[in-house]
């Protein structure tokens, strides 16, 4: 019984332990993890390396109108093959629901734009605009399907539900194992800090900024959380910006809320000081929730460091810094008319290996928890997000020691910016393979558009939510005697 490939000599690292080990692959599965394997059709020397799950990008938005009806610069292609250069061996954009549309349409139509595209496994998060009766009737044939998680707005005046419509939305989703989404703003705040601003004449980008106040994410996480914990219902919420938002989500955790979260780099790589950059360079920095500040930065990170965010996703959003995206209502126009949103699905896990692990912040298994091991159990993936044997063959292989300065280029996306321009990081992903097929290696693509596959996600069995922790499993069991822990 011999290997597809094998991986050897690599350091592999789990949610838990960093192990010397090599790794076999039979038919796209890990076969066999143990302290030496060999033959193999094809051996991977990976002496040096650190050898981890493939990142799960949990937060990104591909192929995706906006609100108003901007199409973000990637497609299931190059938003793909960026994810994979970025250290990613599957990835769960959003299907969005435009107000009016069957949740059969949405679907139908991110399949078509997915299914022949995709170098990487993925799934979706639906976006739900729109909780009338008939789209709740349709909502538990989408989680049959493998769709069990959705994203609802509380701010856009195109999106919001309002809290009767995310009562709803919870109410189902409880029922059968799905889990919700939010991204938490309260609208009215933001629009009455708008039309202030825009009257005097306040249009610069940097006004983007003040005008989503952090109480404005604050009160409205807690507002979330107590319509989830009205219906006992689980609920994960999505970009978390704020020192006080994150207060809420650990205390929450703590009273025992089966509640998620997550935050991103660009939270932790900017603030609202970038939003002053000279003429429209500033408009490269909008995103919502917006950024914040120095002292934020330093609680994002220790609430990372302390378990409050099971994950940190990218929110890639890309719109070009031009007419098709963030000036597709001029170049001069008033930071309300700019495209929301950074490009970032190349970076997080680069940014996140660099300034955390290279920095001591985490350590090398809370960054597997962080890149893909709490996203898979969270969202339902059964098979991926650890090493271990029946587990898919989705597997980076990183050089620690990579020194690299980012650019535009690097980042193989479809955008003409990257914020992340200049940075110098310190550890970069070699290898990256999904379900045993090597998608990127050493800065080449090696992987064709559709050989991603759509992947049918389980339903949330919130009893057994990880929470904070990570999954639990008997190590010495799942790696065999002859592996020194
Ligand atoms: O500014 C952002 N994040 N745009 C993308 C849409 C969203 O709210 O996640
Ligand atoms: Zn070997
Ligand atoms: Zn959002
Ligand atoms: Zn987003």
């Amino acid at each position: 019984s011999d290997f597809d490939t094998v991986i050897h000599d690599g350091t592999v690292v789990t949610a838990h332990e960093t192990v010397r080990a090599d790794i076999g692959i039979r038919g796209g599965v890990i076969a066999a993890i143990a302290g030496r394997i060999s033959g193999g059709a094809r051996r991977i020397d990976a002496g040096g390396r650190l050898v981890m799950p493939g990142g799960i990008e949990g937060h990104c938005h591909i192929a995706q109108e906006s609100s108003t009806g901007i199409m973000t610069a990637d497609d299931y292609y190059s938003g793909s093959v960026s994810a994979a250069f970025g250290g990613n061996s599957c990835f769960i954009p959003f299907a969005a629901q435009h107000r009016g549309q069957t949740i059969a349409d949405v679907v139908a139509t991110y399949d078509g734009r997915a299914a022949a595209n995709s170098v990487l496994d993925y799934s979706y998060h639906l976006i739900i605009s729109d909780p009338s009766p008939a789209v709740l009737e349709e909502l538990p044939g989408v989680f049959a399907r493998g769709i069990t998680s959705f994203k609802v707005f509380m701010t856009y005046d195109l999106m919001n539900i309002g809290d009767g419509g995310m009562l709803d939305i919870l109410t189902v989703a409880k029922r059968h194992g799905a889990l919700t989404m939010v991204h938490a703003e309260n609208n009215d705040m933001v629009k009455w800090m708008n039309r202030r601003f825009v009257a005097a004449g306040m249009e610069e980008p940097k006004y983007h900024a003040l005008s989503r106040p952090e109480l404005a994410e604050e009160e409205a996480i807690n507002r979330a959380v107590s319509l989830a914990k009205l219906v006992d219902a689980a609920l994960f919420v999505v970009h978390v910006s704020t020192r006080g938002g994150a207060e809420i989500v650990r205390r929450e955790k703590l009273a025992g809320t089966r509640l998620f979260a997550e935050t991103c780099p660009q939270y932790l790589a900017f603030t609202r000081d970038d939003l002053n950059r000279p003429g429209m360079e500033g408009a490269k920095y909008i995103c919502s929730p917006p950024l914040r500040d120095h002292a934020t930065q330093d609680a994002l990170w220790q609430h990372i460091r302390t378990g409050t965010f099971e994950s940190v996703s990218s929110d890639h959003a890309p719109y070009r810094a031009d007419a098709s995206g963030k000036f597709v209502n001029g170049d001069d126009a008033p930071y309300p008319k700019i495209a929301n949103g950074m490009p970032g699905i190349a970076m997080r896990l680069p940014w996140l290996f660099s300034e955390g692990v290279g920095k001591a912040r985490i350590t090398l298994p809370e960054f597997v928890r962080l890149s893909s091991a709490n996203a898979a159990r969270v969202f339902g993936l059964e098979r991926k997000g650890a090493i271990l044997p029946g587990y898919d063959a989705d597997i980076a292989i990183w050089n620690p020691e990579e020194r690299r300065r980012v650019t535009l280029a690097d980042q193989h996306d479809n955008m003409d910016y990257t914020p992340f321009e200049g940075m110098d990081v310190t550890g970069w992903p070699e290898l990256v393979m999904n379900n045993g097929r090597v998608v990127v290696e050493k800065g080449v693509l090696k992987a064709r558009p559709g050989e991603g596959r759509f992947i049918a996600r389980k339903p949330v069995d919130t009893g057994a939510m990880p929470g904070h922790r990570a999954v639990e499993f008997d190590i010495a069991a799942a790696y065999g005697r002859e592996i020194a822990p």
